[in-house]
């Protein structure tokens, strides 16, 4: 397979129990993604989108979390409800505006808390 037009990384993070950040495994992101890679080949997007499943993001607190690139956003909150579209905004290279999180920075300003 060639390089792809677009990734999707999604937290598959797993915390323990009782951890006060949680994880977004513990919120079913690992059937996230399975659920967007099948909807992926449904909707003809595999060969252009690669979804992947990541370690922690850093977004935790609007976990289930995934980063988009080359467009460098992050999608929070995302529900099984929103794979379809998110399949479809990426094979197309749109972007689903109403579940970004977070969008490209400055990250020269701060570093991020370990
Ligand atoms: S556990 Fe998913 S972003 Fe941190």
């Amino acid at each position: 397979m060639p390089h792809r037009d677009r990734y999707l990384f999604v937290c598959t993070n797993r915390r323990e129990e009782g951890h006060p950040k949680g994880s977004c495994a513990q919120k079913g992101s690992e059937a996230i993604i399975k659920v967007l890679k099948e909807s992926l080949l449904r909707v003809g997007g595999a060969r252009a989108v690669r979804a992947c499943s990541s370690s922690c993001l850093d977004m935790c607190e609007t976990g289930i979390s995934i980063v988009v690139e080359p467009e460098h956003i992050v999608y929070g909150k995302v529900t099984m409800d929103d794979v379809e579209e998110i399949a479809i905004a990426a094979k197309e290279g749109k972007i689903v505006d109403r579940l970004v999180v977070a969008r490209k920075t400055d990250s020269s300003k701060k570093e991020p808390e370990v």
